[in-house]
């Protein structure tokens, strides 16, 4: 089954969303572009908050890697914050594959977040691929994640 990604960014990241949109467009994959649609000024944290509402409304296909969201601003870290307020998202700011990777992998990140004035489109390419592909390992990796709600709750 084709994976589901969800894109999201504010103006700062709103040049690369489209970059990337385009590719995904071309691979077997279903998109959802949640906004904004033009480049004026707008607030991170309203489109971090309708993205994670709607993975976490997917719900086990919000977790399970089969939805994946990515969200982008200037940096990534202001996305990065209002997303992991929400219990259950996520959310990774990766500079490279092997982040996007590892991710994945270990921290089965359900959110890519990714800085439009950090990373050139070219690389931003290559880190939402290896985001996309690499599978979460389980194991000791979720014991580990589900600590997280335990621990942010104590
Ligand atoms: C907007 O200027 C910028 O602050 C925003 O895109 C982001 O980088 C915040 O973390």
């Amino acid at each position: 089954m084709s994976k589901t990604i969800v894109l999201a960014s504010d103006h700062g990241g709103y040049a690369l969303k489209s970059v990337l949109a385009q590719a995904l467009r071309k691979v077997e994959c279903v998109v959802e572009d949640l906004g904004p649609d033009c480049t004026s000024s707008c607030d991170y944290p309203a489109f971090a908050d309708k993205l994670s509402k709607r993975l976490l409304d997917a719900g086990e296909e919000g977790q399970n890697g089969q939805v994946l969201g990515i969200l982008i601003c200037g940096t990534g870290l202001g996305m990065s914050m209002a997303a992991n307020r929400h219990p259950g998202i996520r959310a990774a700011v990766c500079t490279n594959e092997f982040m996007a990777r590892m991710a994945r992998a270990h921290n089965n990140a359900n959110v890519l977040c990714l800085g439009e004035r950090v990373t050139g489109q070219g690389l931003a390419l290559e880190i939402m691929r290896a985001f996309m592909e690499a599978p979460f390992e389980g194991g000791r990796h979720l014991r580990r994640i589900e600590q997280f709600e335990t621990h942010s709750m104590a």
